[in-house]
């Protein structure tokens, strides 16, 4: 059959329609350590599985994935499996969806589409894809959107980072011949996600969880995301999803119309798409096919009539400002719907709490990004860590800010659901700044998300309000500490002032292990 496309315009409008039926905002929560495992957020459970922790520099010890799987290659499938199981359940999967969460954000190393390993040099544990399939359909019962982040990439995207499976200077992402697995990744995960049933919740897919800031370092980058938006729209455009663009169209005969990974490889010989994406797509078709007899998908892969009604993705990138030196605007290369996501962290930011508010109080972020064409914005990693023992009362205008700022763009997910409770983590002292269901337990978050337990949190700490303090706590329900300095706060924060605030896992983890 052949789909024609009609040449809709790509407008905001239809990024409305793309979402149509789903959360406008989003309440969200990252499963970090789930499926790429980052021990500071599980010490004792890593010890318990046979890792270690060694301090400052991750590269000397059983840190991550990657060296537990060396270390233990006769094992580490079960270890895993065993961790996979437990680390995330069916019972969170209920106490999230009664806290209001709308949205998660799965983070995913490449080697959850096994194939793409390269064997033996590289070494990951096997199986996670069962336990994604199983939690993706727990989410979906529970009507629970998510997003899956490419999370780990192959080769890593930065440098000493177990977020990335593998503790290595040696940054190999930024080549074509790891851009180009990223991209098969990206054609299997766009095939699940419209054709396995368990995916059904899936509404977008992230391309590249912070890569390097310094966009000097990521050579070809913008080509990438190019190809990135590309490889979901050609999977898509191959099953006959009607993709907002005059600029691309595929035909797919009738002898292999019930015979998607068949079509797949008569759309990767179509010159409309990049060399680059051609070369994904046929080699994902095997990929396909290996899963579709893993996981008893091969009917729906290979023998059905295609579903012609879906809904196009939505690509995601890190917003254009995530990197400097002149980035690539992921903006300049949208076919159908894309939205951008940022990440904030103050754990280096200072000993002073007032300056944490007028931070965020007065976040650029949305509008800069907006300026550039980066809209919607959501904000997929933050927490309440500060760089000083922050007090309960802090920590409730901590909460309640960040999430009025987030709020003001298409939403937040925090970092992250949940943080282990043992001696290593000092009790529930991490948990109080980095868990969500621990600060749900302590009051920090509203019961239901969009609440906040003081509308009026930022009013001393933004110029409009600033001198109308009569009304500027009345409605607080409790908690407020603010009063006292709403006359006296200095503003306003520089233009650029935000910048030097921003950490990523970087910084955090030298203050962790310092
Ligand atoms: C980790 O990175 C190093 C340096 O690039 C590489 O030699 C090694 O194969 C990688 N390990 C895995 C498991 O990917
Ligand atoms: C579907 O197409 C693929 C790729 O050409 C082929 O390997 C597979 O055997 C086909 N499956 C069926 C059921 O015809
Ligand atoms: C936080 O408290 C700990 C002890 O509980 C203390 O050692 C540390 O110096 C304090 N940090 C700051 C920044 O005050
Ligand atoms: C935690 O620390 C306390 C006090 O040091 C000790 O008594 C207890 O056995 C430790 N618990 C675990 C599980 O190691
Ligand atoms: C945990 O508590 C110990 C002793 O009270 C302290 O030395 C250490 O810095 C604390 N660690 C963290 C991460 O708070
Ligand atoms: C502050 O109050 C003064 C006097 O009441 C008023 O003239 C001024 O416009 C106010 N400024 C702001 C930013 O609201
Ligand atoms: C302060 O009170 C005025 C008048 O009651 C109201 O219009 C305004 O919205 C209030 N400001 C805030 C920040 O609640
Ligand atoms: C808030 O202001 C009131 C009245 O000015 C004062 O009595 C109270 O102590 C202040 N609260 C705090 C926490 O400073
Ligand atoms: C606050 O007011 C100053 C001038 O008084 C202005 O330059 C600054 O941009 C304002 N800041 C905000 C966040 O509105």
């Amino acid at each position: 059959m052949r789909h024609i496309l009609t040449g809709l315009v790509l407008s905001s409008t239809f990024f409305a329609c793309a979402w149509a039926g789903q959360p406008t905002h989003i309440y969200g929560v990252n499963l970090g350590s789930w499926l790429v495992l980052e021990l500071w957020m599980l010490p004792q459970g890593w010890v318990d599985m046979g890792g270690q922790l060694c301090g400052a520099d991750c590269s000397t010890c059983i840190s991550t994935e990657s060296a537990f799987a060396k270390a233990y290659p006769d094992t580490v499938d079960t270890t895993f499996a065993q961790h996979w199981d437990t680390w995330f359940t069916q019972s969170d999967v209920s106490t999230l969806k009664a806290a209001g969460i709308n949205t998660v954000r799965i983070p995913l190393g490449y080697w959850i589409v096994e194939d793409l390993v390269d064997s033996p040099s590289e070494s990951y544990p096997r199986g996670g894809l069962a336990y994604l399939r199983r939690g993706l359909g727990w989410l979906q019962d529970a009507g629970i959107q998510v997003i899956l982040d490419h999370h780990a990439l192959p080769g890593v995207q930065t440098a000493e980072q177990m977020f990335t499976g593998n503790c290595t200077t040696d940054v190999q992402f930024y080549t074509p011949y790891n851009y180009g697995r990223a991209l098969v990744w990206t054609a299997v995960m766009t095939t699940l996600s419209h054709l396995d049933p368990d995916f059904g919740n899936v509404f977008a897919i992230e391309a590249a969880n912070e890569p390097i800031n310094d966009a000097a370092q990521t050579p070809d980058y913008g080509t990438f995301q190019e190809n990135f938006v590309q490889t979901i729209r050609a999977v898509e455009l191959t099953l006959g999803i009607s993709v907002p663009s005059s600029k691309l169209s595929v035909s797919v005969s009738a002898s292999v119309s019930n015979n998607f990974t068949a079509a797949l490889i008569e759309t990767s010989s179509s010159t409309i798409f990049s060399a680059e994406v051609q070369a994904a797509l046929s080699e994902a078709v095997p990929i396909i096919i290996g899963i579709g007899s893993k996981y008893s998908l091969q009917t729906i892969f290979e023998a059905s009539p295609f579903k012609q009604s879906g809904t196009p993705l939505v690509a995601n990138f890190m917003d254009v400002n995530w990197q400097y030196n002149n980035p690539p605007n992921p903006a300049d290369v949208a076919i159908g719907p894309q939205a951008y996501d940022n990440h904030l962290y103050y754990s280096s930011a200072g000993n002073d709490p007032t300056s944490y508010m007028i931070n965020i109080c007065n976040l650029p972020e949305i509008q800069a990004d907006a300026a550039l064409g980066n809209s919607p914005l959501w904000f997929g990693e933050w927490s309440l860590d500060t760089q000083f023992n922050a007090t309960d009362a802090f920590l409730y205008q901590w909460a309640d800010a960040q999430k009025l700022a987030y709020s003001k763009g298409a939403g937040w997910i925090y970092w992250n659901f949940k943080i282990e409770t043992s001696n290593l983590t000092n009790g529930t002292a991490r948990a109080r700044q980095w868990s969500y269901l621990e600060g749900l337990e302590l009051g920090f978050f509203t019961q239901d998300p969009a609440a906040l337990h003081d509308p009026n949190v930022c009013a001393p700490y933004t110029n409009s309000t600033s001198n109308s303090t009569s009304n500027s706590t009345s409605s607080s329900t409790s908690h407020s500490t603010s009063n006292s300095t709403s006359s006296s706060v200095p503003l306003p924060i520089p233009a650029t002032g935000y910048r030097p605030l921003l950490y990523s896992m970087f910084s955090l983890l030298s203050l962790i292990f310092l």
